[in-house]
């Protein structure tokens, strides 16, 4: 089983959104996915909840239970636990991370986000975890080169220390819709522009993990 962590220190950068996808995007591709929402807010379970079709199994949690939830998952024969976490709150942020193959830390390039992203990033790098930056809201591309706004972030963002999805989501109504509805961008318009750009984004992010989990299994052996 993979366990992928959803974070960020600042609120509303798209870690429900980028953990809604990511577990529908498995589940459709046939994996057994749990999602386990630790935001007391609840915001994944709700749009889980408004869903018309089966999907991902959603599970209310925190931190501290993250541990038990997670070899509870293992047991059921859960292939992919996604976990998707509060603003702020690092009782929740550090059990998520330190229990992750991969944490996914969602940014927006902006500037309060960035700020906001080097305290993300320490506690990947304090905690010797495994990390990963994901740019998200990004503005289309600019007669094919990324605004200024995105080289500035990037450039940013290549100080803190960790990998850098090369693939980003951008700022697209189909991801809030999405949301609102409790689908997939490839449920919601099928073969369009956020469908491809996510099915790369959760390969990326699943091979990594892959890697790292392989990685892990060899340091026990
Ligand atoms: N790529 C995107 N394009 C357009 N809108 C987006 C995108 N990602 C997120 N949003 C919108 O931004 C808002 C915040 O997203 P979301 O709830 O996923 O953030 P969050 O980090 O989970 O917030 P919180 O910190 O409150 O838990 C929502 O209205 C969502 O629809
Ligand atoms: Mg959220």
């Amino acid at each position: 089983m993979k366990t992928i962590s959803v974070i960020s220190r600042k609120g509303g950068t798209g870690k429900t959104t980028i953990s809604m996808q990511l577990a529908i995007h498995h589940y459709l591709a046939g994996k057994v996915v749990m999602l386990a929402d630790t935001d007391p807010q609840l915001s994944s379970i709700e749009s889980l909840k408004i869903r018309p079709t089966e999907g991902p199994q959603g599970v209310a949690s925190t931190g501290p239970k993250i541990f038990t939830l997670q070899t509870n998952a293992r047991r059921a024969g859960v292939d992919l636990l996604v976990i998707d976490t509060p603003p702020g709150r690092e009782d929740d942020i550090l059990p998520a991370i330190s229990l992750s193959d991969l944490a996914v830390m969602v940014v927006r390039p902006t500037f309060l986000d960035l700020k906001a992203g080097a305290l993300t990033a320490r506690m990947i790098v304090q905690l010797q975890r495994p990390g990963l930056i994901l740019l998200n809201q990004t503005p289309a591309c600019l007669d094919g080169a990324e605004q200024l706004q995105v080289q500035n972030a990037l450039e940013a963002l290549a100080l803190l220390g960790l990998p850098i999805a090369p693939v980003y989501v951008r700022a697209r109504v189909e991801y809030q819709d999405a949301l609102a509805t409790g689908v997939s961008v490839a449920e919601l318009a099928p073969g369009g522009a956020a469908a491809a750009e996510l099915a790369t984004v959760a390969d990326h992010i699943d091979k990594l993990a892959t890697q790292l989990s392989r990685k892990s299994l060899r340091s026990f052996g």
